[in-house]
């Protein structure tokens, strides 16, 4: 079967820029979701009108990179390669590697090791829903530190379930603790990691957690040491919300439809930014929507394609 979006069209430099490589972890076993991702993967269940993936895969594209290695479960790998094939029209280059177990976070960097290699790059997790103003601008911020790394942090009533960061008052990092009993902050580390070349020599020195997992906090934590972690706080103005339990899942589509049919606008639509990146042209984006076919997504994919703007 063919990948739904992949029809082969345009595939742009991707010389251009900076060479940021971006992983998109997507793998797990999703358990705490049990029975809805008993058989299907937790990333590509339904946002809304689009699959989860296409949120934090818009967020690696926003950033501006276009070489992004997908890490997930051998089961569920072939399906990601059927929603989003190569990549290519999309003006992307898109790679999948497996995670044999879900042993932790940093592991992608030795899963992506070669992939990497001495690259700058970007993590997102597959489960993570970004919104608001201010993200395009503190992506970019996070995307020209050529030395050291960023983080992101967003404020939660209850962060006992996330990483937790504490600042100072000049604003740098002074703690994090991955899902302390007593939180010292309500900053839960979002699931965003910005990191230079050092990431894979990093991950190769970490050691199990109690828990038995290679940590992200560990991977940010060597930065700390390094002196050279930045942190950056999203405000009240945006959205970091969790899809990890039934209740996040629906209210976090819910807000996408509220958003999208106030505005006619999409969110986490990545035909739309490889479009306003300038990946893709009109033309592309119209064979795109005509490949999804008749239906609302589509239609407002058409409509930009009609528009020709960016
Ligand atoms: O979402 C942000 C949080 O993500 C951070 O605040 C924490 O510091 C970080 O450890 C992580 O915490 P979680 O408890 O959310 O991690 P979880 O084990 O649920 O994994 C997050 C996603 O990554 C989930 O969709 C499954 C996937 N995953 C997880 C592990 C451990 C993998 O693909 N491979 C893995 O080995």
């Amino acid at each position: 079967m063919e990948p739904v979006l992949a029809t082969g069209a345009f595939c742009g430099r991707l010389e251009e820029g900076m060479n940021r490589k971006g992983i998109l972890l997507a793998g797990g076993t999703g358990t705490r979701l049990w029975p809805l991702t008993r058989a299907v993967s937790k990333q590509l269940l339904p946002l809304y009108d689009k699959p989860m993936v296409y949120y934090p895969l818009s967020v690696l594209m926003l950033a501006g990179m276009r070489e992004i290695l997908l890490i997930s479960t051998p089961q569920d790998l072939p399906l990601f390669k059927l929603l989003l094939g190569d990549g290519q029209s999309l003006g992307l280059k898109l790679s999948y590697a497996e995670q044999a177990k879900p042993e932790g976070l940093a592991q992608a960097y030795q899963i992506g090791a070669k992939f990497v290699g001495t690259d700058p790059s970007c993590l997102i997790l597959g489960d993570n829903f970004f919104y608001g103003a201010e993200l395009g601008k503190l992506l970019a911020s996070a995307q020209a530190r050529e030395k050291g790394a960023t983080i992101f942090a967003y404020q939660v009533a209850d962060p006992s379930s996330y990483g937790v960061l504490t600042f100072d008052k000049r604003n740098r990092i002074t703690s994090i603790e991955e899902k302390p009993a007593k939180p010292k902050s309500h900053w839960a580390n979002c699931g965003l990691y910005f990191y230079d070349g050092r990431a894979v020599e990093f991950a190769r020195g970490l050691k199990p957690s109690a828990r038995g997992e290679l940590e992200i906090t560990d991977l940010s934590r060597c930065y700390m040491k390094d002196q050279s972690l930045h942190g950056e706080r999203f405000g009240r103005g945006s959205a970091w919300l969790d899809t990890g339990t039934a209740d996040g899942l629906l209210q976090a589509a819910q807000f996408v439809q509220t958003v999208q049919t106030r505005t006619g606008m999409l969110l986490g639509s990545p035909e739309e930014v490889a479009f306003r990146q300038g990946w893709i042209g009109a033309k592309e984006l119209g064979e795109l929507a005509e490949a999804i076919g008749k239906n609302a997504y589509a239609e407002t994919l058409r409509q930009m394609a009609a528009e020709g703007k960016r």
